[in-house]
Order: structure tokens, then C-alpha cells, then sequence
């Protein structure tokens, strides 16, 4: 299946998504609020989360509406977690529009993540018995605890890739591997596939940060709606560059940490310098390869479903790890 098969069949997927945010999105009273949520809702998200919850509970044989309103839960969780991840990141653009918090400033970017995520609370409880709560909120503290981490990491000049694997594991991974595996505890699989599709999309999950995290220096702007190379300007080490300093000579490395301890403006003019350190050593052809080590690996969770019972469906499964690889947005 090719991408834009894999789309087509999506899109009937994302405009039911879409519908049913509309209509849940309708209990907001304050004007305000519901503006910035709208904002923040509808902007030209992928619907990752949400889809992949769809899916894994179709794949485990239930399809209802319920079953949507579960979805864009995650959805929820997902919008809550990026309006606070652009205050945190200082970022002014999101989707390729002006972020929240620089049109209505922090204060309503925070409250309004608060309402999407209490909202997302409110849902999960709604369709979800206690095990699916208590991994929802088990997630969303590592989501916390994955953004502190990192904080931390921006002063650590010695990072490890295990420091950068568990953090894009807490911020990142654990929220897809959950959409997963709600769906399927929501379908009433067995444990068998319950873990499979847990592991499914734990391991998709870090392929999709590594490739963020790849678009963030590689990107282009038009398609990812985020500036390029705020991750070095904020001082956050992401694959490519623990790559490259991993192997860059110790005169190099003193350059990145000095201008790592410097001010942002001198990071940001030293953007294409960085990235030509990061190509001499391979750290983006290091880390790609990496991101596709984990889409094989979760590619190969998928086995325990059959071809006869699970057929088109598991084949998006297959495409959509296919397609975070070549994404460019
Ligand atoms: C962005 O997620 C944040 C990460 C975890 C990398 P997405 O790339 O799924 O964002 P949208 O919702 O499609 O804009
Ligand atoms: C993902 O990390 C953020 C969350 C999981 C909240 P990034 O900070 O890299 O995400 P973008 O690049 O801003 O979308
Ligand atoms: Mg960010
Ligand atoms: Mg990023």
C-alpha cells in the first residue's frame, strides 16, 4: 500500500475523529476557551493517537461509536500535552500557525491544555474501566516526568542515548503504546494481544520522536509547521547529536558545548554549521536507521494477527509504521 492509499483509507477515519471532537467540544460555555481549544483542535493535527486506538480495537473486533469517543480522548491528552510542551519549548509556531501561547500568552495556553486534559479525563472515565485509568494516568505522569528529564538532560553535556531513549520513551512512546493497548483492553482481547499491541505501538512510538526529532534539524518548515532547529536552540540533544559528538574530535566538541552553555542567538547562527558536524559523523543516517529498527520491530508484534481475520486492517497497521518513517510532516 502506498502513501497515498494508506490516506485515502484514513480519511473516512479522521473525518468521523474530527465529527466527534466537534460535537464533544460543544459542552465548553466559556467563549474564550472554546476558541482556543477550536484553535488548538482543528489546526491540521495527523490524528495519530486517536487512529491508532481506533485501529487496535478494530484489529481485537470492536468498531462502535463509543469506541471514537475513547479515541479522541488520546487526542485530548495529546493537544493538552503540546500546548504546555510549547510554553516549555518557547516555541512561537505550531502546525504553521502562530502556537497558542504566542497569540493568547502562557496563562491561557496552560489553562487551556488543563481543560483538554481534564476532558480527556472525563472521557476515559466515561468508556474505560479502572485498568485502562490507572495506565492512562500511569502515562501521563511519565509524559510529566519525561519533559522534567529532559529539562535536566539540556544541562548535561556528557547525555547518553539511553538518557535521550528514556526520555522520548516517557514524553513520547508511552502515549502511543497506551492509545494502543486502551484499544485493545477496550475490545476485550485477550493478553496476548493486548501486550502485542502495546509493544506495537511502544516501539512506533520512539520511531516517531527519532524522525521529530530527525525533521527538527532536516525538516522543512511548509511541511512541519515548526521552526527548524529549535531543538539545538533549547539546548535539547537529540540522536543525531549524541551521535556526532559521540565521535566528533575533542576540539569539536568543546565548540558545541560552548555554544551549548552560550546565548540562543549564537545556537541559532550556528545552525548550519551543526548540521554539517552532525553529516560528517552520520548521526542523521544513524539515527534514521535506528527509527527503522524500531518499525521492524514493530512490525514484527503484528505476527500474532492473522491475514485471514485481521487482513485490511492489519495492513494499515503495517503502512502507518511504514509511513512514520518517510513522513516529512
Ligand atoms: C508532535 O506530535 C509531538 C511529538 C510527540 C513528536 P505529532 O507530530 O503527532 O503532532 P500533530 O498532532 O500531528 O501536529
Ligand atoms: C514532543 O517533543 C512533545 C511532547 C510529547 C509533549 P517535541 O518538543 O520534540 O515536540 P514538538 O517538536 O514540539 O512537536
Ligand atoms: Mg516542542
Ligand atoms: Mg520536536
Amino acid at each position: 500500500m502506498n502513501r497515498e492509499e494508506l490516506l485515502a483509507l484514513l480519511k473516512p477515519e479522521i473525518t468521523r475523529i474530527d465529527q466527534t471532537m466537534r460535537n464533544d467540544l460543544a459542552v465548553i460555555n466559556n467563549t474564550l476557551l472554546a476558541e482556543i481549544v477550536h484553535y488548538a483542535s482543528f489546526s491540521g493535527g495527523k490524528r495519530i493517537r486517536p487512529l491508532l486506538c481506533v485501529l487496535s480495537a478494530r484489529i481485537c473486533n470492536r468498531d462502535d461509536d463509543d469506541l471514537y469517543q475513547l479515541a479522541i480522548a488520546f487526542e485530548y491528552l495529546h493537544a493538552a500535552t503540546l500546548l504546555h510542551d510549547d510554553v516549555i519549548d518557547h516555541a512561537d509556531t505550531r502546525r504553521g500557525q502562530p502556537s497558542v501561547n504566542s497569540v493568547w500568552g502562557i496563562s491561557a495556553a496552560i489553562l487551556a491544555g488543563d481543560f483538554l486534559h481534564a476532558r480527556a479525563m472525563f472521557l476515559f472515565g466515561l468508556q474505560c474501566k479502572s485498568r485502562c485509568l490507572e495506565l492512562i494516568s500511569h502515562t501521563t505522569g511519565a509524559m510529566v516526568e519525561g519533559e522534567l528529564l529532559q529539562m535536566a538532560n539540556a544541562r548535561n553535556f556528557n547525555q547518553s542515548e539511553d538518557d535521550y531513549f528514556q526520555v522520548i520513551n516517557n514524553k513520547s512512546a508511552l502515549l502511543i503504546a497506551s492509545a494502543c493497548e486502551t484499544g485493545a483492553i477496550f475490545a476485550r482481547a485477550g493478553e496476548e494481544r493486548i501486550t502485542a499491541l502495546r509493544s506495537y505501538g511502544a516501539n512506533l512510538g520512539t520511531a516517531f520522536q527519532i524522525i521529530d526529532d530527525l525533521l527538527d534539524y532536516q525538516g522543512d518548515p511548509q511541511q512541519t509547521g515548526k521552526v527548524v532547529g529549535n531543538d539545538f536552540c533549547e539546548c535539547k540533544m537529540t540522536l543525531p547529536l549524541i551521535h556526532a559528538l559521540g565521535r566528533a574530535t575533542g576540539k569539536e566538541q568543546d565548540r558545541v558545548l560552548g555554544l551549548l552553555a552560550g546565548p540562543v542567538e549564537e545556537r541559532r547562527r550556528a545552525l548550519a554549521e551543526i548540521r554539517e558536524l552532525i553529516n560528517k559523523y552520520q548521526g542523521f543516517a544513524r539515527a534514521r536507521q535506528q527509527a527503522g529498527q524500531y518499525i521492524e520491530r514493530a512490525l514484527t508484534e503484528l505476527e500474532i494477527f492473522s491475514s485471514a481475520e485481521a487482513g485490511p486492517v492489519k495492513k494499515i497497521l503495517t503502512s502507518l509504521g511504514r509511513y512514520i518513517l518517510t513522513r516529512e510532516k
